[in-house]
């Protein structure tokens, strides 16, 4: 696949995903202990990409930190800093320069497709001459939080509409779109939204209305933030599904490790039980803990006499004494303990647009 460039987006805010973005880039936040962003560097990679545009934003310090230079995956990344968040199609533009007349595919850095996109790049390569645009779809439960197709009968796009009230249908537009060197014509030619910012929809919808052929193509395993809780889960499943079993940490003679679970170096089991999917981080210490399937354990956690499942808990957090917890997600240096003294009170250091369910 000659010259089809990356073009990722990791800048934006991450309301979202509050309390977590407050300390750390949403492209940042971690499934199965991995940076959602860097899942999509390695799709990128393996769909043959070399170079890599990344538009960053107020976060660019720590995104920039994570990836480098980008040869820890193979690729070789150039940071283009965008002020403001103006919108996908204004990203293009930020990186015209640099995408110059190629291909490209743009990758938003908070979106997972479980199965990479190795299969979408041949195709867009392969593809016939009046195609300048593919859009990947997908399923969605609620529509109205993406831009939406309306397919015709044969399946070719007639319409997208960005987050519509009365969706045309529950095919959302994932956020991963190839291009030819037609988007920027599209691009220079769209104005700003109702929410003032220049659209790829918009900008997708004027290549069809301009007589292109955009094809489309249907995915599943497919997640994006949606900002609540349940649903940063139901993201760490999705990829805690795939990982395969890989003991590299300790664990004494009463521990036990059950179905796949991966438990990294330096971490460390004391009369603990581990029931996969689920992976705990370098260096942890779990003593007299249970921890359950679907489960994410950052670096340098400690578990003890507790029992924690269905949970992502970042790097550095010490959960001691507390009985079950499920269903949650604990940001990094957090400590969660039984209280010993008098009074017998819940006593709660709670960050900014936390959630708190007390059993
Ligand atoms: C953007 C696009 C939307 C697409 C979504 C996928 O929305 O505007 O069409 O469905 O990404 O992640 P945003 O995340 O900016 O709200």
């Amino acid at each position: 696949m000659p010259n089809l460039k990356g073009l990722v987006l990791a800048g934006g805010t991450g309301t979202r995903l509050r309390p977590i973005t407050h300390t750390s880039a949403k492209q940042l936040v971690p499934l199965a202990n991995k940076p959602i962003l860097f899942y999509g560097l390695e799709a990128l990679a393996a769909a043959g990409v070399k170079k890599v545009g990344m538009i960053v934003g107020e976060t660019r310090a720590e995104v920039m930190a994570a990836v480098g230079s980008g040869s820890a995956f193979g690729l070789e990344v150039t940071y283009l800093p965008q002020e403001e968040p103006l919108g996908l199609a204004h990203c293009v533009a930020i990186a015209r320069d640099f995408l110059g007349e190629d291909d490209f595919v743009m990758f938003l850095g908070d979106n997972l497709i479980k199965d990479g996109i190795v299969e979408f790049a041949r195709s867009f390569s392969s593809r016939s001459s009046d195609v300048v645009a593919e859009i990947l779809l997908a399923k969605v439960p609620d529509p109205h939080r993406f831009g939406v197709a309306a397919l015709d009968g044969d399946g070719r796009v007639v319409r997208l509409v960005e987050k519509p009230k009365d969706p045309p249908s529950d095919l959302a537009l994932v956020g991963v779109y190839f291009f030819d060197a037609t988007i920027h014509r599209a691009v220079e030619s769209i104005k700003p939204s109702g929410r003032g910012e220049l659209e790829i929809t918009d900008a997708i919808q004027w290549l069809i209305d301009s007589g292109y052929r955009v094809s489309s193509k249907q995915i599943s395993g497919y997640w994006k933030d949606l900002g609540h809780p349940e649903a940063l889960l139901e993201g760490n499943r999705l990829v805690l599904e795939d990982i395969e079993r890989r003991i590299d940490g300790e664990l004494d003679e009463e521990s036990i490790v059950e179905g796949r679970v991966v438990i990294e170096a330096g971490a460390r089991l004391v009369r603990s039980r581990v029931r996969g999917p689920a992976v705990i981080g370098l260096g942890c210490l779990l003593e007299d803990a249970f921890v359950g399937p679907f489960t994410s354990l950052g670096e340098n956690c400690e578990l003890r006499s507790s029992e924690l499942e269905n949970s992502i808990v970042l790097g550095g957090t010490s959960i001691v004494g507390v009985g079950r917890i499920e269903g949650s997600i604990v940001g990094k240096k957090a400590v969660i303990r039984k209280r010993k003294l008098l009074p017998r009170a819940n006593r709660l250091v709670v960050g900014d647009h936390s959630i708190v369910d007390l059993a």
